[in-house]
């Protein structure tokens, strides 16, 4: 019986390959194919015939390759069935393909080509199908092609069909999933170009996105590292005046492989097994998690490789819009800015760099590709409703501009792979994420992070330990005068002593200083020659000096064109002439002759900090004993500006640069032109103008002008740093992997 069988359906197969050997691959005009009648493409890898998908009863007219008549690639009345094996497929009067019941021609078609052909010479049009697995409809005379169905693809794309815009056309060329395996009718499922900003694939499940494959990035879809570095298939975007379309090929023609959508939304890379006589999944998407659309909703990240299980993120500087779902691993509500969050559009604001994403939904971006990259994240930082930017083609070090003015949607954190995104962030987080940005840090930079880290740890303790001492002793007020009480009252007297010393004039108002001549400084200076030049200062340029009698002087002379520093000038001299300390540079006087105003200190014959730690050949005078008491100094200093003076004074704009160094490498604080003097039990004040030195700056006065003595502490802590290591702490908006204090916070945590 098996034997039997087994011999009929030898003797069918037989059959039906004798019939196929037969078989044309062209319908002329005047013929038809029947149900149980094939075309087979040239060298017979294709056959277009009548099938019967699954358990169904209902006959289609399909392509399916030779070798694997199941999987079938492509079908063209798929939304209506024959019921019965009547069906003939032939080209009518007006030159379409058709397809209808045979008992009844003048019925509706159940399926047609349906374009218009101008009438003459109907008889010259033929169908054939071809050895790629297109179906087309051509004019022999001229090869015009009327139609193919590799415009028309149902769930299958082959190689070398195209997906996308034909402007020209202006067909939209897509896939659609079959309602099951029974019935092939057009399903819920389906991947269009979306042509929107910048070109992006789109899986729709049930018309809502489903997965997104990513810009094109120049080289591949952004969302699909892994593609790129394939050996089986290449990809080619082409997007140009008459297209945007994307077709791929395999690169060894012995293969065959194919794309298709399932019911499930879910879009698989095929590849036939002849040995095995199978098909088998090269690639498929959605593939993890964060595949799947807007998963952690707007403004969030999704990362598949984490430890916790869950796999989102809020982008720098966001938090989750429902802390409760949040908790319950539901990321899909997103992410929002903190309530009460400072500005990101003052001074300040910038961009933190996310790396390895595949960047969110670019469909309402705005985008321009003659932008250069450098232009684009100008661009974004001058419009305020700009929220990140990315380049759109990675190519060349980055290209393009891609800015974001709505939610952002769909971000995926790839390890490798995936494009920079750089988002807006406002000062206070820019301060906190500098370390995001230095992902790539290698084994070295960590060490010394950590090194530096442990050594910062120590060294303010060393301080604090230091200071207490200083007003534990202070307190106690017996043993011997504290220092810095000593220095307070000698500051007191030498105050009292000017103020017997000098007589008020008009200009000097309320200055209590040493009034010099102009001439006196211009013989003291040389009248000013560039060999005296010690630098420039903050509001104009420093020249060293020699007094008749010998003094060594520095005179500051204000530049005349500043209106500014006319203010700082007069602040300058009203707050340095009542403090005396030696940690603060000492003024000896001061000079107004009509535009002229100058300001005369001790001169310092080791110029500023700044020079000496960040100097190689100098940095080398500094041993750790000596960096120790310059921190020491200025700590003293500092707290004597604060607290231990008459007056409470914040520097505001304390920095390397600031510090002057005397002979014997004696730390003192100089440049109190941004200085502001503060009420006993004043804690903290606004400004609208944010003045000083970006990386010193604390984050609540870069941000929102807020300053307090914490503000010095800020910049003291940063200069303690600089001082340890000697780097300078450069602030970047972008590339902050160069900045000293989001190292050290690396070192800290981790
Ligand atoms: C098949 O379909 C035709 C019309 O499409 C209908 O008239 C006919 O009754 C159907 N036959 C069966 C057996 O369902
Ligand atoms: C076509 O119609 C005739 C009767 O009109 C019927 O005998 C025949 O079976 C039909 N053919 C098919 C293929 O249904
Ligand atoms: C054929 O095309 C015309 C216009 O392009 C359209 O109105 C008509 O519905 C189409 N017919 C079919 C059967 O698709
Ligand atoms: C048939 O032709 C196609 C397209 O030219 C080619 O890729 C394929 O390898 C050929 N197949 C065979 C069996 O020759
Ligand atoms: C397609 O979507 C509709 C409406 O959402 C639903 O009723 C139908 O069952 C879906 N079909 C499939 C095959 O999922
Ligand atoms: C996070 O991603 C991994 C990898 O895709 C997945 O296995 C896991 O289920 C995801 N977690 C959640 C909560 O979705
Ligand atoms: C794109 O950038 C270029 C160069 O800055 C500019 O000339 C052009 O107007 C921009 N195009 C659009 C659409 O903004
Ligand atoms: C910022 O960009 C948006 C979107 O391009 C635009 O509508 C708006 O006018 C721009 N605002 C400014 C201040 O340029």
């Amino acid at each position: 019986m098996q034997f039997v069988k087994g011999l009929l359906n030898a003797l069918v197969l037989q059959l039906l390959l004798l019939q196929l050997c037969s078989s044309l691959d062209t319908i002329s005009f005047d013929q038809s194919i029947r149900d149980g009648d094939f075309l087979v493409s040239k060298n017979e890898t294709f056959v277009l015939g009548f099938f019967r998908p699954g358990t169904s009863s209902n006959r289609y007219v399909g392509i399916w390759y030779k070798f694997s008549e199941d999987k079938v690639l492509w079908v063209a009345n798929r939304d209506n069935p024959l019921n019965d094996t009547s069906g003939v497929l032939s080209i009518n009067t007006d030159g379409n393909l058709i397809l209808a019941h045979g008992n009844s021609s003048q019925g509706l078609p159940l399926w047609s080509t349906n374009v218009s052909v101008s009438s003459s010479g109907n008889n010259n049009i033929v169908a054939q199908l071809l050895d790629s697995g297109n179906f087309v409809l051509v004019q022999q005379d001229n090869q015009n092609v009327l139609w193919q169905s590799s415009d028309h693809p149902t769930h299958a794309l082959l190689s070398s069909m195209k997906l996308g815009l034909d402007k020209k056309s202006g067909i939209n060329r897509f896939l659609t999933s079959w309602n099951s395996n029974n019935d092939p009718g057009t399903g819920n499922c389906s991947l269009r170009m979306d042509t929107n900003g910048s070109p992006q694939l789109i899986l729709y499940k049930n018309l809502a996105k489903w997965w997104r494959s990513g810009q094109w990035n120049g080289i591949q879809w952004g969302g699909i590292p892994a593609e790129g570095s394939n050996n089986v298939f290449k990809i080619n975007f082409v997007n140009n005046q008459d297209e945007i379309a994307v077709e791929w090929s395999v690169l060894d023609p012995s293969i065959y492989s194919v794309i298709t959508i399932d019911g499930t939304g879910s879009l698989n890379q095929l590849s036939w097994q002849g040995q095995q006589h199978q098909w088998v999944t090269l690639w498929s998407a959605p593939l993890d998690a964060c595949d799947s659309y807007g998963k952690c909703g707007q403004f969030g990240a999704c990362n598949p490789y984490t430890n916790s299980g869950f796999n989102c993120t809020c982008y720098p500087g966001y938090e989750p819009n429902s802390p409760h779902d949040w908790d319950l691993r539901d990321g899909t509500g997103g992410c929002k800015r903190p309530q009460g969050s400072p500005s990101m559009c003052r001074n300040g604001e910038g961009f933190v760099k996310m790396e390895n994403v595949k960047v969110p939904d670019t469909s309402t971006i705005k985008l321009n590709r003659s932008l250069s990259f450098e232009a684009c994240g100008e661009e974004c930082l001058r419009n305020c409703s700009c929220l990140a930017y990315a380049s759109a083609d990675v190519r060349n070090g980055g290209s393009g501009c891609m800015a974001w003015f709505g939610d952002l949607m769909d971000t995926k954190q790839f390890t490798e792979g995936g494009q920079d995104l750089y988002i807006r962030a406002d000062a206070l987080v820019l301060a906190q994420y500098t370390k995001k940005s230095g992902g790539g840090f290698s084994a070295k930079d960590r060490r010394l992070a950590i090194i530096l880290g442990v050594s910062i740890a120590v060294t303010s303790l060393l301080i604090v330990a230091a200071l207490c001492w200083f007003r534990r002793r202070s307190r106690k007020g017996r043993g011997g005068q504290p220092e810095l009480l000593n220095d307070a009252i000698a500051g007191s007297r030498s105050h009292e002593d000017l103020l017997k010393k000098n007589e008020v004039d008009e200009h000097r108002g309320k200055t209590d200083l040493p009034f010099f001549d102009l001439s006196t400084i211009v013989a003291a200076t040389d009248n000013f020659s560039s060999a005296n030049l010690l630098g420039h200062g903050g509001f104009g340029m420093v020249f060293k000096g020699c007094l008749a009698d010998g003094q060594e002087i520095a005179v500051k002379r204000l530049s005349r064109n500043s209106g500014q520093g006319v203010e700082e000038f007069k602040n300058e001299v009203m707050l340095i002439a009542k403090l005396q300390h030696r940690n603060l540079v000492r003024l000896l006087g001061c000079c107004i002759d009509k535009e002229e105003r100058m300001l005369i200190y001790e001169y310092m014959p080791n110029r500023s900090l700044d020079l000496c730690i960040f100097d190689k050949s100098r940095r080398s005078l500094l041993d750790w004993r000596k960096r120790f008491q310059i921190i020491i100094g200025i700590a003293r200093g500092v707290l004597y500006l604060h607290q231990d003076s008459r007056l409470k004074i914040i520097h505001r704009d304390l920095k390397a640069s600031n510090v002057l160094l005397d002979a014997s490498m004696n730390p003192k604080i100089s440049d109190f032109g941004m200085a502001r003097m503060f009420g006993d039990d004043q804690i903290e004040a606004n400004t609208n103008r944010v003045v000083g030195t970006y990386g010193y700056m604390s984050p609540e006065y870069a941000m929102d002008g807020l300053y307090s003595t914490k503000s010095d502490v800020f910049s003291f802590g940063v200069l303690a740093l600089e001082i340890i290591s000697g780097r300078k702490n450069n602030f970047h908006f972008e590339n902050s992997s160069l900045n000293l204090v989001g190292q050290v916070n690396v070192g800290l945590v981790g």
